[in-house]
């Protein structure tokens, strides 16, 4: 496999990041019979327009990754610092709150460059806790995050569009808050 180089994202990556966040989405969930056509285009529509990852870029508690092989966008990662809800222990908490990688990029390697970068990311922040939500219906995923030492406490509520879905909450225990 080419190698995968991670990178953080600037604001001028928005247009990309916006195309690489519907398209990801999109092929990750649109053929779940699960998921109504309606509800999807809801959810997408607000969560995935230039203005909201604009500002979602401009945050000061969050952070995209990006992973590239030979300049093209293959995958990414969006973490937030401060982010936290009651299951979740630890006393600096970061969410992992996306990890996509492209449909024809799955299973080689973009996952696990962009993982090891959050972590990284955790560390230099002197993070204790890193935790996520994943949709219950999504064993692949659940079984990627398992592998990387998450663990399940407990469950929230995702609204895609009209639909309350439910969320594994899982987290991973970091061995970086400082004394
Ligand atoms: C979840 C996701 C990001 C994983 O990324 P990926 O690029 O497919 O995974 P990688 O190829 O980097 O795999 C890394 C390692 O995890 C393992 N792995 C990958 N998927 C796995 C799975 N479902 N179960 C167990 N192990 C898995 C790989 O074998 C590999 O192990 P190795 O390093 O020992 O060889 C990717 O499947 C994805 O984008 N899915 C669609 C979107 C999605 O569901 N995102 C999560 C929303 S919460």
């Amino acid at each position: 496999m080419e190698s995968i180089k991670i990178r953080r994202a600037e604001l001028q990556d928005a247009e990309m990041l916006t195309e690489l966040c519907w398209k990801t989405f999109w092929d990750a969930f649109h053929d779940n019979p699960k998921n109504a056509p309606e509800d999807l285009a809801d959810y997408m529509c607000s969560a995935f327009c230039l203005e909201q990852i604009r500002t979602e870029l401009s945050a000061e508690n969050s952070i995209f990754l990006i992973a590239e092989i030979e300049n093209e966008a293959v995958g990414y990662a969006k973490l937030l610092l401060a982010s936290r809800e009651p299951e979740i222990t630890g006393k600096k908490p970061i969410e992992l709150n996306r990890l996509y990688s492209k449909q024809e990029f799955l299973g080689k390697g973009v996952g696990k460059s962009l993982i090891e970068k959050c972590l990284e990311e955790a560390e230099k922040h002197n993070c204790d806790t890193m935790w996520l939500g994943v949709w219950e219906f999504n064993p692949r995923a659940q079984a990627f995050y398992r592998k990387y030492g998450f663990y399940e406490v407990g469950k929230h509520i995702f609204q895609l569009g009209l639909d309350a879905q439910t969320d594994l909450l899982m987290q991973k225990d970091l061995n970086n808050l400082s004394k």
